[in-house]
């Protein structure tokens, strides 16, 4: 019997239990949706979702229920402004609000929050075309308003890109993105499987987040050139980071065939023990 309890210390010291870390990482860095979230109902949703709602607008509410920001506690008030607490005044402008945003105004609209892609867009030549006169794409021609999902690079296909110019120039930005998307993917396997086992990884997944979202933002600024060039710098970057993993991978391994060593090793002695006794009793 207490040879079985001692193994039992063995195995549960050596299989970490570090789950909270975990917890505070995704909430704050929202790699997944807050834990149990749930938008409060807003007056804003409440009377949008309405009979009085006029049939053209009311898919919007349900359109954004389904969406990334809806997961993330982005509401209507978060964007077009105005007061989510007070029906009566919740549209005016002395609240805040804004309204709906015209063709050319939207990547401000959108940018109060996503600032780095804002500066990567008005410097491309997409943000460009666009101030000087409609041509360029803004934010939702690509990623919609209000349904908005993950971004990743299938945004970028034939029917959206081809539809002001070839899709040639638009083809050759998504294999120079492909290969660190591919890579980035394969980390997150095997980050996921790592902690799977309970070992504690926030760290490379931290380091994972920053690299991914700096790369991303990258795509805004379309110059071929430039992404084709810092994809250097990031699969190296990438590389460090697969690099400790797969040091923590062969640890986890080896603290495996440890703890297996042990319990062989106190099974013989077990048995040793029970021949002794045995041949003492007869
Ligand atoms: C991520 C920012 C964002 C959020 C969140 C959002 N909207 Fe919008 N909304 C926009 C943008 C941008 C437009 C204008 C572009 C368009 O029409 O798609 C718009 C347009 C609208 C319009 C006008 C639609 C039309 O056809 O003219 C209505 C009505 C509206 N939003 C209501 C809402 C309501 C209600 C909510 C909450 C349930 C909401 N929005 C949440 C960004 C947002
Ligand atoms: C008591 C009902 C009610 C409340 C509360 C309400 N709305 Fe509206 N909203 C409407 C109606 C009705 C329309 C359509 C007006 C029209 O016919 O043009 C509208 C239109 C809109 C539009 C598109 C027209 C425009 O002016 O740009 C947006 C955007 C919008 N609402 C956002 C909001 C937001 C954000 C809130 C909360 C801060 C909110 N609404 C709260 C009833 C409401
Ligand atoms: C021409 C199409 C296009 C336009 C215009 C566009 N985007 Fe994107 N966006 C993409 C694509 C494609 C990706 C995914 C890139 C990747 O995965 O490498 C993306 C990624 C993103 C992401 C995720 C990046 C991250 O770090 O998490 C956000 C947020 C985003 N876009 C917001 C915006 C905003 C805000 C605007 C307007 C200022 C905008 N986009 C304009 C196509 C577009
Ligand atoms: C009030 C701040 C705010 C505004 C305004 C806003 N967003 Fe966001 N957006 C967020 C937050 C928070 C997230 C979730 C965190 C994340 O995924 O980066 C998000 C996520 C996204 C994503 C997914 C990013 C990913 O991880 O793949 C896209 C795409 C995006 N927003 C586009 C837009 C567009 C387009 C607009 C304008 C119509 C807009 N956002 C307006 C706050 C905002
Ligand atoms: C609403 C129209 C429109 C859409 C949709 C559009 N573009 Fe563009 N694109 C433009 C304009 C305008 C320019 C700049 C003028 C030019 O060089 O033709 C441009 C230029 C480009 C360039 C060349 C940039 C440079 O600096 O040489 C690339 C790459 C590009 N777009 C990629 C894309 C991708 C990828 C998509 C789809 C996700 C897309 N575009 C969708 C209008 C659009």
């Amino acid at each position: 019997m207490r040879y079985i309890l001692l193994l039992a210390a063995i195995h549960i010291l050596s299989s970490p239990a570090l789950a909270d870390f975990r917890e505070v990482f995704e909430r704050e860095f929202l790699l997944k949706p807050w834990a149990g979230a749930e938008v409060e109902e807003s007056v804003c949703v409440e009377c949008h979702t309405s009979e009085i709602m006029k049939p053209e607008y009311r898919h919007v509410a349900e359109e954004w229920k389904l969406s990334w920001h809806y997961q993330n506690r982005v509401s209507c008030h978060d964007c077009h402004g105005g007061d989510p607490e007070d029906a009566a005044m919740s549209m005016s402008p002395q609240r805040g609000f804004l309204g709906t945003p015209g063709y050319t105004a939207v990547p401000e609209f959108c940018g109060k929050c996503h600032v780095g892609i804002l500066r990567n867009y008005l410097e491309s030549g997409h943000g460009k075309a666009l101030k000087a006169g409609k041509r360029g794409p803004n934010c939702v021609t690509c990623h919609g308003s209000h349904g908005i999902s993950k971004a990743s690079i299938e945004i970028i296909n034939d029917r959206l890109c081809s539809r002001c110019h070839s899709y040639e120039r638009a083809k050759s930005m998504k294999q120079a993105l492909f290969l660190v998307e591919k890579k980035i993917e394969n980390i997150e396997k095997d980050l996921e499987d790592l902690r799977a086992s309970g070992v504690y990884t926030e760290d490379e997944r931290k380091a994972l987040f920053r690299t991914h979202a700096e790369f991303r933002a990258l795509f805004h600024t379309i110059d071929v050139s430039l992404v084709k060039n810092r994809t250097d710098e990031f699969t190296k970057k990438l590389d460090v980071i697969q690099e400790r993993i797969e040091e923590t991978s062969s640890e986890l391994a080896f603290r495996r065939n440890f703890s297996a060593f042990i319990m062989l090793l106190f099974a013989g002695m077990a048995v040793v023990v029970f021949l002794l006794s045995k041949t003492y009793m007869d």
